[in-house]
């Protein structure tokens, strides 16, 4: 078993030059710049913003998981069974003590963070290191892109290889990356029998979409946001990133909000998408058809979602 906590690149790193192809690609077929915006120095841009309590989105999410945490007290108990706890999306590690409360970790288990950012795996190894050794005996880090078909499943190959134990695939705030769908069912693929996914999602209710949306043109936001076109300058795929934020808003068939950007030059790139479902049948519906099948749904009193998976058919 691994047991140095360094950090692992799983699947392949682009080089800067195709990252310029592959950013190029993204901005002319609309999609988000978002991941882009967590590298390099966006990576203190984010972790600054995450601990400002004036950025509530985060926070929502977290108490979404705390209703989970409630069903899983009454239902499912975790406590003779290892656990490879594989946490998407790390981020900064700021809900890593809600996670390791919700699933009772404990020593012989294992947490596995996975972001695309290793900037950001490198903070949350400065922050949560310590507290990690006293739960659990191992802690993993992998740099990979989430987005990319077959690297879930990469990951918790891995780790069973080495440690055999049921896997929960973790992941909250992550209304970006899952508004691409795919992201479901590559977590589908990569789940076995006795697995569980847990996620807390941001919602909307029809009453504070227009709330929702100036959250996204504070600020604050938007100086972490900037930062996907930044990246996009640095490696060459934009000229320059001078230009403005046009007013954030919520695509009502995507079910998604919507920052976009444009620039001197002309052209609109989006740096933002995030997947914020209005229903628990949005939910279900994705879910589903992604080849997830709900154990148990949650909704807080403030529209945000926390949802209990195992694999389903897809
Ligand atoms: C909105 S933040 C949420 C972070 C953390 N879960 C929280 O709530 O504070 C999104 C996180 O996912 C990571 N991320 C975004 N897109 C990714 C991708 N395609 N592959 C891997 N990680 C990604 C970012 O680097 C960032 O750490």
């Amino acid at each position: 078993m691994i047991s140095t906590p360094q950090i692992e690149i799983v699947g392949t790193i682009p080089n800067k030059k195709e990252i310029k192809n592959i950013i190029s690609k993204i901005i002319n077929e609309c999609q988000s710049l978002l991941k882009f915006a967590y590298l390099e120095k966006g990576a203190q841009a984010w972790d600054t913003m995450r601990q400002n309590t004036d950025f509530l989105v985060g926070n929502r999410e977290i108490n979404a998981l705390k209703e989970i945490s409630a069903y899983l007290n009454q239902s499912i108990d975790f406590d003779n069974e290892p656990i490879n706890f594989i946490h998407l999306g790390s981020g900064n590690g700021i809900e890593i003590p809600v996670f390791t409360a919700m699933f009772k970790l404990k020593k012989k288990d294992t947490y596995i963070g996975v972001d695309i950012s290793k900037e950001l795996l490198e903070i949350l190894r400065k922050n949560y290191s310590e507290y990690l050794s006293k739960k659990v005996t191992y802690s993993l880090f992998f740099q990979t892109d989430l987005e990319l078909k077959g690297n879930i499943k990469h990951v918790c190959n891995k780790i069973s290889s080495h440690h055999r134990a049921i896997n929960i695939i973790a992941a909250s705030g992550e209304g970006t990356l899952f508004s691409n769908h795919n992201v479901l069912k590559y977590i589908s693929d990569a789940l076995g029998k006795s697995d569980y996914a847990v996620f807390s999602i941001d919602g909307v209710a029809t009453n504070d979409v227009q709330s929702i949306c100036l959250e996204y043109d504070k600020t604050t936001v938007r100086e972490f946001l900037i930062h996907g076109i930044k990246y996009a300058k640095s490696v060459g795929a934009v000229k320059n990133d001078f230009g403005q934020f046009l007013p954030t808003y919520y695509d009502d068939n995507l079910q998604q909000i919507i920052v976009s950007y444009k620039l001197a030059d002309g052209d609109t790139v989006i740096l933002l998408k995030s997947f914020k479902p209005s229903n628990e049948k949005v939910v279900e519906r994705i879910f589903n058809k992604n080849g997830l099948e709900i154990v148990h749904l949650a909704k807080t009193k403030d529209n945000a979602f926390g949802i209990l998976c195992k694999k389903g058919i897809f």
